[in-house]
């Protein structure tokens, strides 16, 4: 396959892309087509490497106003409604809306995800079907499966237990939710409790950390202080922290030593974090995000993510990452020329290194041929215009197209 005249990642010349038996193999201007090579005409678009959903709820997915629409929009009337949601769960329900998802996600140009599975469930139904659509889907997308206790570890039943069986059958990582513990000493155990499990059992880990206004909410401290003393910082992922966008300045400025010094990676999730932050707030109102700008400053790996797709916790999401990147920049403030256009990378290079997914990742002679194409020339017109993925190949084969939309104003002035 010779795909023509591209601009990749950003890049002001145009090249063309060579991919054979899978894998891109030359990357060089004006090549000549070989005979019966499929050939596509870029025209001058954006050539990126696929889009990287770094943290979704695949099994919350699509049920959004069942049993009841989440009236007041908050995280905790979110939780309630799953909790209702969840007793009603089955195998053939799970992987209907996943796949629903996953196919929404394929023709907006994600292919590689991590999706959090909730394992408070007594029969693990949603894991078990996320596991058997990970094997169904992988010539669409990698998916990374995080055993995530919506409920608490040492604050649910068994919870322990149903961590250690989500292993067992095959979770990718471990996750946990310290801030939704009983009390402060369940949140630092659980952390202890799945980080022995990651260094055990060689897994990666993904905390919803802090994922609450409070300023007084620290257990982003003491995943950081494991990480950093177990030195697993590149495999630890803490997944919202809001509360960083709360903490006092003298904290945070203490803080940062250390988050620097672990290594870990963060995950910002702008569509939900607006939504549901700053609800206990009358005005003014605080926009509930992490401090994305100050952390990608300091040189620590920051990825955005969906969170979740038409779901009690947001009753909207298309399985769309530019509308993600498109409020991360409004509301992380990345609002300069150069912050926007290289915008792309929470969602791309940024995510792939939360995922730990290495040097399979991105377009380089030698790599395996995942990439998109994008309708505009570079990713500042692609967010302006909410640019369409015009092509999405994953190793070298072509699993989704659009057309430009080519809209005609007829009207007069
Ligand atoms: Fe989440």
């Amino acid at each position: 396959m010779l795909i023509r005249n591209v601009h990749i990642e950003n890049d002001a010349s145009a090249t063309d892309v060579r991919i054979e038996n899978s894998v891109f193999t030359c990357i060089a201007p004006f090549m000549e087509p070989h005979e019966h090579e499929t050939v596509i005409d870029g025209a001058g678009a954006l050539l990126l490497p696929p889009f990287v959903d770094s943290h979704v709820h695949l099994d919350t997915t699509l049920t959004a106003g069942q049993p009841e629409w989440n009236e007041t929009g908050t995280l905790f009337d979110g939780i309630r409604i799953w909790s209702e949601r969840k007793q009603t769960l089955s195998r053939e329900d799970v992987l209907t809306r996943a796949e629903a998802a996953i196919t929404m996600m394929a023709g907006n140009g994600i292919q590689f995800i991590r999706t959090h599975v909730d394992v408070t469930d007594p029969g693990l139904t949603a894991l078990q079907a996320l596991l058997e659509l990970k094997e169904k889907v992988r010539d669409v997308a990698d998916i990374q499966i995080v055993a995530f206790p919506q409920e608490g570890i040492l604050s649910y039943p068994r919870g322990q237990a149903l961590m250690m069986e989500a292993i067992r059958l095959g979770a990718d990582a471990v996750g946990a939710i310290p801030h939704f513990e009983f009390n402060r000493d369940y949140g630092v155990e659980s952390l202890k409790f799945i980080m022995d499990l990651a260094e055990q059992h060689g897994l990666l880990v993904d905390v919803h950390c802090d994922e609450i206004d409070d300023p007084s909410s620290r257990n982003l401290e003491v995943l950081a202080t494991l990480a950093y003393e177990r030195d697993m910082g590149p495999r630890v992922t803490a997944s919202h922290t809001t509360a960083l966008g709360s903490y006092n300045d003298a904290y945070a400025c203490k803080l940062f030593r250390l988050l620097s010094m672990s290594g870990m990676n963060f995950v910002s999730n702008p569509l939900v974090n607006m939504h549901l932050g700053g609800r206990f707030d009358t005005y003014p109102k605080r926009r509930g995000l992490t401090r994305v700008k100050e952390l990608t400053e300091a040189g620590i790996n920051v990825s955005f993510g969906e969170d979740d797709i038409q779901d009690p916790w947001s009753p909207l999401g298309a399985g769309n990452m530019l509308d993600v990147v498109h409020m991360g920049v409004y509301a992380a403030q990345l609002m300069g020329y150069t912050q926007i256009k290289e915008s792309y990378r929470y969602a791309t290079h940024n995510g792939a290194h939360t995922l730990n997914l290495g040097d399979d990742y991105g377009i380089a002679v030698g790599r395996p041929a995942n990439c998109i194409l994008l309708d505009a020339p570079n990713f500042f017109d692609a967010l302006n215009t909410h640019a369409v993925v015009l092509t999405n190949i994953r190793e070298g084969r072509i699993i989704a197209q659009s057309h430009s939309p080519n809209t005609v104003v007829s009207c007069t002035f």
